[in-house]
Order: C-alpha cells, then structure tokens, then sequence
C-alpha cells in the first residue's frame, strides 16, 4: 500500500517536473525551452512594446503599405497539383502544414544535428558530392530551428504572449482559440485566468489527436494560483479544454466567449476574404469581450525563416505585416484597439467591437 503510494507520487512528480520553486528559471530541453520567467516591470515592456500608433483613425494604407506575401511554396504543394492537376485545397495545405511543423517540434535537436554532422563527413570523406546538398539544406534548417524555437524560444514565446495577455478584466474566462493548432495560447491564458473553459478550433483532426492531443504533459505554463492571487505552475491536464474539428465558419456558438484569441490565422485570408475571417473574431463574443490576435512579423528574421523553412511551412497563403498594417485591416473592420504591440515573431493586438 505504501509502496503504491509512493510511486504514484514518483509518477505525479515526474509528470509535473516543475513547481513553485522553480518558478523564475528557464531551461533548455532537447526539443523546447521552457521559461518561468517573471516578469518585473521593466521587462514587461521588453516583451511588447507598445504604443506605436496613437490615433487609428488617421491612419491611412498610404502611409502604411500593403503586407509581404510569403511565395516560395514547399515542393510538396506543386507535386500535388501536378499529381492532381489542381491548386491545392486549403484544408489540405494545412494538413500538410501541420504534420510537417509537428515534426520539427517533436525532434530531439541536439542529436538530430550530431546524425546530420558525422552524415556530412561521411559523404565528404567517401566523395559523395550528390548527397552534400540535401545535407547542407537540412543543417541549415536545424541550426535556424534550434536558434527560433529551443535558444530563442521565439515560436510559443511565453514572456512575449504573457505580456500581450496580461491586464485583462475576465474572471474565469470562456475562451475560444480560432485554428487552434497545438492550442499553446489558449493554454498559456488559462493559466494565466484559471477556472474558466478553453474551446480549441481547427478543422484538421491531426491538431486534435497529434499537435495539441501529444503537447508535452510535462510542459510548464506559468499563471496564477486563484486561490493566494500569487503565481503557479500550470500544465496542460490540470486545464478545462476542449477540442473541436470544425471548421471556424460553422461554428454554433452565441455571443458567449470573454476572450477570442487566434495566432497566426488572418494573414493566410487574402484581402477579399479578410472582413470574413476578422468577423469570427467578434460574432462569439459577449458584449464587452475581448478579441487577441497575433500574426507574424515583417522584419528580415522572419523573411530568413520563411525562406530556409519553405519546405516545411509554406503550404498555405501566407503575408508578414507590420503591427499598423495589422492594427488598420481591424480599426476598418470595426475594432476598438486597446493594445499594440510586437513581441518575439509576432504582432499582438487586444482589440474590441467599436
Ligand atoms: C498557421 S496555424 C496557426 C499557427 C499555430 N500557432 C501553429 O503553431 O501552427 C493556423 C491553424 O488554423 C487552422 N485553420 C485554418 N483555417 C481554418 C478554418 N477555416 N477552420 C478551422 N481551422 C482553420 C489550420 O488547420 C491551422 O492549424
């Protein structure tokens, strides 16, 4: 009986590895970095800088521009509409995103790197020139891939998405994650106002069973402990969520959602179709509500990654804008900005129903 317990308690232990005491450290893991880092004032504004446009109203796309598109598609997508003597269908370009971005975020880095390295002196050893340049591609990608997400820690951005996150007037919050994918956001604002609910959408299974339904157990969100208002540890089965495969455009739902947050969605809607998909954002929500978004940044870092990560991210239709650029296609489509600003990879706003 005592033995049970205890190694039940081992189990428990060694599936939540981080507690209280380790909230202030951050770490890197073979596949991701986990931070629990908290943020003093200063360092918030570090994270988001804020308050770069002060009246909306006067802002104009003359004086803003248009945003870059991302063309430079993976091989994969024009081999199946030579196969399929079609344009890719969107739903299928985003199952090939997804299994392909999974698999970068389930590689151990370190080792995958060492397996690249000692293949690319045997084939230099043994003259085998053909096979050098698939090598040196993937060592590229590996090395960008270990700086953004493991060094970095510039994909889920924790401190970034905590600062764009914070100071909102929720309490137990009804939030809905627009193509949820790994559903890492919506997590890291359950944490952050626990109690509530997380509804996760996205119209590809695979986030469902794969991206978010294998998200690592033993991950650390950092957030509030409701119960003395000072920080806590939260992890993804401690969390009232929910996953549905639907597509964002059936959705059921009344006006019952705090919070409408998606990340990295409305760039993949060309113009025509942008007052649609900015339109999601409000029908959901409860009068007062709020609507975050984030969406990747215009700036040369991002450019490089898109360029040396084409093989694994280009699926889809995808721009990179600036935060006014952003901020305008939402004051035009009849949101009130609250907030600004630019973290890691991306832009945030937290926007309501003008
Ligand atoms: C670019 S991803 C968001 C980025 C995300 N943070 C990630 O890690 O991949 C957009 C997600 O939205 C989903 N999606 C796109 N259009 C959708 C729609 N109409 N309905 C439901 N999900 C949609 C895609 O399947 C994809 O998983």
């Amino acid at each position: 009986m005592v033995m049970a317990r205890e190694q039940v308690l081992r189990e428990t232990d060694c599936s939540r590895p981080f507690q209280e005491q380790h909230i202030g450290m951050t770490k890197t893991l073979s596949n991701l970095r986990i931070d629990l880092r908290t943020p003093s004032p200063p360092e918030t504004q570090k994270f988001i800088r804020d308050h770069i446009v002060r009246d909306w109203a006067t802002v104009s796309w003359k004086d803003v521009g248009r945003p870059f598109r991302v063309e430079n598609y993976a091989s994969g997508k024009r081999v199946w509409e030579e196969q399929n003597g079609d344009t890719m269908p969107v739903p299928v370009s985003w199952q090939k995103f997804n299994r392909s971005f999974h698999e970068w975020f389930i590689k151990d880095v370190p080792t995958e790197r060492s397996r690249v390295r000692r293949q690319m002196i045997q084939a230099l050893s043994t003259f085998k020139w053909g096979e050098v340049p698939d090598l040196f591609t993937e060592m590229q990608q590996l090395a960008l891939w270990n700086l953004t997400h493991r060094v970095q820690d510039a994909i889920w951005d924790p401190r970034g998405k905590r600062a764009l996150f914070q100071g909102l007037q929720v309490h137990r919050p009804k939030i809905l994650f627009l193509g949820a994918a790994d559903g890492y956001e919506a997590m890291q604002l359950y944490a952050m106002y626990p109690g509530g609910e997380a509804v996760l959408v996205d119209y590809d299974e695979f986030c469902k069973t794969d991206r978010f339904g294998k998200f690592p157990e033993y991950y650390p969100f950092l957030g509030v402990n409701p119960e003395t208002g000072g920080h806590r540890v939260w992890y993804k089965d401690q969390m009232n969520t929910d996953f549905m495969v639907d597509d964002i455009r059936n959705l059921p739902f009344g006006q019952e959602f705090d919070i409408v947050l998606s990340v990295g969605l409305i760039e993949h809607f060309p113009d025509e179709y942008k007052p649609e998909a900015i339109d999601f954002h409000r029908r959901f929500l409860k009068p007062g509500g709020y609507a975050i978004l984030t969406t990747p940044r215009l700036q040369w870092k991002s450019r490089l990654f898109y360029h040396v990560m084409a093989e694994a991210m280009n699926y889809t239709y995808r721009e990179l804008m600036t935060v006014q650029q952003m901020g305008l296609y939402l004051y035009e489509n009849g949101f009130e900005i609250l907030r600004h600003g630019i973290i890691k990879a991306h832009n945030g706003i937290v926007a309501r129903p003008r």
